[in-house]
């Protein structure tokens, strides 16, 4: 792919079209990441529909492949995945390249950090800058040895794990399904109870799936927005049938362009509700979008709606911390919508953004301020002044290799006066491969 290379690509988007029809957005990443891995360690063959082909995706199933699954693409979106069970996992003759992929590198690190074997991780520059600690200190408490690593805990690092892993209860320092679940996944292999301890809840996907898959865990309640997950040890992971649901995530950038576009009226199909998902819509509702859910039904064990969305008029509002969790990826797609917002909105409680894909709050601040948006960072939190629907535009917008930097801004050429370009569309395809047609199929003016 052309980032590998280094090669950046410009994308420029335009005003001036309504967008009109009827689109389903791709599976969800989270879940697409867990099925390769739950496959890896399940005995027998999972099958799986609707999985993201997106490069973060396409990078953990490679990983699984190394550590000893056998897999194969049957056809778009259909894979197999034939397990080696808990436990079964082959060390791997070089080192895994997770790319971009934060989660498909942290999950990892407790599969394989879990096992008595080496394994080297590495990735992007992006992912070079990450944290690894907070993954590293959990690991290490349950016997794991970080036998090499970049300064301050970051990739390449190398793991080396004990011949058995111990089962802990360890409270997140952070509100981090990743965290969470790499601790879970190394707990598959430890004898015993592994409890995690989050104050504020994050994303279950990883729980939901490990009881489709035959694991016994156990959520109480925790404090006032918390949870205790509890996971018994070396179960036998049966391999399973998963039918992924579309990711929300993605669906959030037709979703928010939709709303600033005049004129325009779309139906999402599919998308995933998962109430630990759904933030963004929760507030944009706040906002006075007009966003219906239709046809509310069951797909693959989680709750899914198509989305029928039509330009509005939205207002500013404050969105408390508690709510970021549920929206962690959703808040550069919001700071477009807070822009042409009647009023000012208040996102409070963003730390976690500093360390994503890139430093999100100051990707974010910066393009605003290239697209003459007025706002404002403090402390953690970002305020967005808006212009009632009246924005520049303009750029360039550095995405700083950050897929949600560059669709943000995207959208936001669609509905500004003059148009939008962003330094690099190369890395959509990690997340949502299928942006730039499918926005152009609701008749979007993308790199025209
Ligand atoms: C994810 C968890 C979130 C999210 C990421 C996907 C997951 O990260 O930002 O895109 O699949 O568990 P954190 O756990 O760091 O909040």
């Amino acid at each position: 792919m052309s980032h590998a290379h280094g090669l950046a690509a410009p994308v420029t988007s335009r005003p001036g079209t309504a967008l009109k029809g009827r689109i389903r957005v791709p599976g969800d990443k989270s879940i697409s990441h867990r099925s390769m891995i739950l496959g890896l360690l399940a005995i027998g063959e999972t099958q799986v529909e609707g999985l993201l082909e997106g490069d973060d995706v396409l990078r953990t199933a490679e990983a699984c492949r190394a550590l000893g699954a056998g897999i194969t693409r049957e056809a778009p979106g259909r894979w197999r995945i034939r397990g080696v069970g808990i436990g079964g996992l082959t060390e791997p003759s070089g080192l895994l390249d997770f790319g971009n992929a934060g989660t498909g590198s942290r999950l990892m690190m407790g599969v394989a950090g879990s096992h008595p074997i080496t394994t080297t991780f590495d990735g992007d520059a992006s992912l070079r800058k990450r944290p690894m600690r907070r993954i590293l200190d959990p690991l290490v408490r349950m016997g794991v040895a970080v036998v090499g690593e970049a300064e301050g805990g970051r990739v390449p690092l190398t793991l080396r794990g004990p011949r058995e892993t111990i089962p802990i209860t360890y409270e997140t320092p952070a509100a981090s399904a990743q965290i969470k679940s790499a601790i879970l996944l190394a707990g598959l292999n430890s004898p015993g109870r592994t409890t995690v301890i989050e104050r504020e809840a994050t994303r279950d996907h990883t729980e939901r799936m490990l009881r489709h898959f035959g694991a016994s865990v156990a959520i109480e309640p925790h404090g006032p927005d918390g949870r205790a997950i509890t996971l018994q040890g070396q179960p036998e992971l049966r391999a399973s049938t998963i039918v992924v649901p579309t990711d929300p995530s993605s669906a959030a950038f037709p979703l928010v362009a939709a709303l600033i576009t005049p004129g325009s009226d779309i139906v999402i199909e599919g998308v995933m509700m998962n109430p630990l998902r759904t933030g963004l819509i929760t507030t944009l509702l706040e906002m006075g979008a007009a966003i219906e859910r239709l046809n509310e039904r069951d797909e693959g064990g989680e709750t899914v709606a198509d989305l029928r969305v039509s330009a509005s008029r939205l207002n500013g509002v404050t969105v408390p911390a508690a709510r970021a969790p549920a929206m962690i990826d959703e808040y550069p797609i919001l700071a477009v919508a807070a822009a042409f917002a009647q009023g000012t909105t208040r996102m409070q409680g963003l730390h976690e953004l500093r360390v994503k894909e890139s430093d999100r709050l100051a990707a974010v601040a910066a393009g605003l301020a290239a697209a003459g948006v007025a706002h404002a960072i403090e402390g953690d939190d970002l305020i967005v002044h808006g212009a009632a629907g009246r924005v520049r535009g303009g750029g360039p917008v550095a995405t700083h290799l950050d897929h949600r930097i560059a669709m943000a801004f995207l959208v936001m050429g669609l509905a500004t006066q003059e148009p939008i370009t962003v330094d690099d569309g190369a890395m959509i395809a990690t997340s949502f491969p299928t942006f730039i047609p499918l926005m152009r199929e609701l008749g979007a003016t993308i790199n025209d």
